[in-house]
């Protein structure tokens, strides 16, 4: 996979005529090493927000040997990749299939789940194992979230207590988790759903081995600015001491978002102009899912081969490539007034649940991919990213 130093180098040297993804893995390490020092327990990867090997080995390198997998394809990529990784099965719902394969085939012991009827399916697809992790998830509330993920998943608190109890008679360990939602705009989403474990252990009187507070975390884009992710970790930790654990209980977290976010851009070039709306050759069935109807403002800047161009910013809305008239991103995304065919764009933060939703609708798909030694476009981060040390084109920018 060929090396730059940006995206304007890569538009240089190759002048794509595909979207391209633009790879950061040293962001993702970046991120990974921040969990891994600040957060008060262990870290797992939720591999679905992005499974790329580069992004996969980034994380890995960084000292992160855990992985929250949510399909067995992503088990299986994770436990060929990485054998002596703790992998653990974070969906709620489950095939039989799946559960055995990633029982018997790749030596997973945990697993979620949100109600009886997947207790006795996991009981069965694993023949009665009695060394299993069992997770209750639980619904709390994810009202400062993007992505509401209460209503498909989580127990209500109130009748967590009987599962919970099921779960301690069968299993080796038990534990609680919870997800606030993606993109969680307020840390205080985080303490509101630890009280509801607090109240879950009392009422239930089971003992918990594993509080896993799940991901959620935000990450920055052109029109949200979250709070420092350090106030996420403080009040986790004020929020933890509230509860009764004891000693020996594990807290997990699993981030996907706040972990690659920072970790591609997307490279896509204008194929027409019609007044504010450019018509790009990447969108919603693209790496640029989010831009949609999630209506989130992507970071952009505009790349002409030759440099130059006009120096007043208007804002643009984009159309994608496919046919559909859902292929719209309205921004809007400031960018110069002279944008025209054959410019290119860079479109950052989309390391997240970008590239890895990209469908082949219309046929469309882009597989083009380079590895970018720059800064991210946006960062939450402030450990200094190494110089740049390689460039296929030979020039800097
Ligand atoms: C169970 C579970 N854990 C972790 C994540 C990662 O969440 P985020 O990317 O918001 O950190 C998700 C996302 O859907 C999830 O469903």
């Amino acid at each position: 996979m060929d090396l730059f130093t940006s995206a304007h180098s890569l538009v240089r040297a190759h002048a794509p005529t595909s979207p391209a993804t633009c790879l950061r893995p040293h962001a993702a390490a970046r991120a990974a090493r921040y969990f891994r020092d600040k957060f008060p327990g262990d870290v797992l990867y939720a591999v679905k927000s992005n499974p790329r090997i580069e992004i996969l080995d980034a994380v890995h390198c960084a000292g992160i040997n855990r992985f929250d997998v949510a399909s067995i394809v992503e088990t299986r990529l994770v436990a060929e990749r990485f054998p002596e990784a703790r992998l653990s099965y974070m969906h709620p719902v489950k095939s039989r299939e799946a559960i055995r394969e990633a029982y018997f085939g790749c030596g997973v012991r945990d697993f979620a789940l949100d109600s009886p009827e997947e207790l006795a399916k996991i009981e069965a697809a694993t023949d009665g194992a009695r060394d299993l992790t069992l997770l209750v998830r639980l619904a709390v509330p994810n009202d400062h979230a993007e992505f509401d993920l209460s209503a498909k998943f989580g127990i209500a608190p109130a009748r967590a207590s009987a599962l919970l109890q099921r779960c301690r008679a069968v299993a080796d360990k038990v534990g609680v988790c919870l997800h606030v939602g993606s993109q969680c705009m307020h840390p205080a989403s985080f303490a509101t759903a630890i009280d509801l474990v607090g109240d879950v252990i009392r009422s239930s009187g089971v003992m918990l081995d594993i509080v896993n507070v799940g991901g959620g975390y935000p990450s920055h884009y052109g029109d949200m600015t979250p709070p420092p992710l350090d106030a996420y970790m403080g009040e986790i930790s004020t929020a933890l001491a509230r509860v009764p654990i004891g000693e020996g209980c594990e807290i997990w977290t699993e981030p996907g978002r706040a972990l690659v976010a920072e970790a591609a851009s997307t490279l896509v070039r204008v194929d027409h102009r019609r007044d504010d709306h450019l018509f790009i050759n990447d969108g919603t069935y693209g790496s640029l899912f989010d831009a949609g109807v999630p209506g989130f403002v992507y970071p952009v800047r505009a790349i002409r081969r030759q440099g130059g161009g006009s120096d007043r910013m208007m804002p643009f809305a984009f159309y994608g490539p496919t046919c559909d008239g859902m292929d719209y991103m309205k921004g809007p995304f400031p960018l110069p007034d002279d944008m025209a065919e054959g410019d290119y764009i860079e479109i950052g933060q989309t390391g997240a649940y970008g590239a890895t939703m990209r469908t082949q609708f219309n046929g469309f798909y882009s597989d083009a991919t380079a590895i970018l030694s720059d800064v991210p476009m946006l960062s939450q981060f402030t450990e200094a990213v190494p110089p740049p040390q390689y460039d296929k084109s030979g020039t800097d920018q």
